[in-house]
């Protein structure tokens, strides 16, 4: 089973960007501990981080065909981008949704998720922990709706 992990923009700031919000660990952290929450359960990571809308939406259609499921945090882009939402529409990719903080006690802007609206789930407010969640929740999905051998 292979995961396209996807972070959007500033998460590589993260450490440095309102830690009083994100936490103080850095996105190298967050690497390392996606990174082991998917070996131990099986699954090959594939981390990638853009701060660039049209990269991201590249990058979900590159997972066409390779990919058996994505988490992303589409970051500030979950408020605007139905540019993503469409890309997980069009692979119909299996997807779950992270934020790190809970978006819904938050500024009225960050109510709406697009790209949300294409997740089978959100974990949202768990900080790193939300990750470990998604993927979970993502292999039991899969395992329970493969098809019999
Ligand atoms: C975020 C929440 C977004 O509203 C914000 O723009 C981010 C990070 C989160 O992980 O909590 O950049 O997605």
């Amino acid at each position: 089973m292979k995961f396209l992990i996807i972070n959007g923009p500033n998460i590589n700031m993260l450490g440095l960007r309102e830690p009083d919000i994100y936490g103080k660990e850095d996105y190298r952290a967050l690497q390392k501990f996606i990174y082991e929450c998917c070996t131990r359960e099986g699954i090959e990571p594939v981390l990638y981080q853009s701060n660039h809308e049209g990269a991201i939406v590249d990058r979900i259609q590159a997972a066409y065909g390779d990919a058996d499921g994505i988490v992303i945090n589409p970051a500030a882009y979950t408020h605007t981008s139905v540019a993503i939402l469409d890309a997980l529409k069009a692979v119909r990719i299996p997807a779950v949704e992270v934020h790190l903080s809970d978006i819904a006690v938050r500024e009225s802007f960050r109510q709406i998720s697009y790209p949300g609206m294409a997740c089978l789930k959100t974990f949202a407010g768990l900080g790193f922990e939300g990750y470990r969640k998604a993927i979970l929740f993502l292999k039991d999905y899969l395992i329970k709706n493969s098809p019999p051998a």
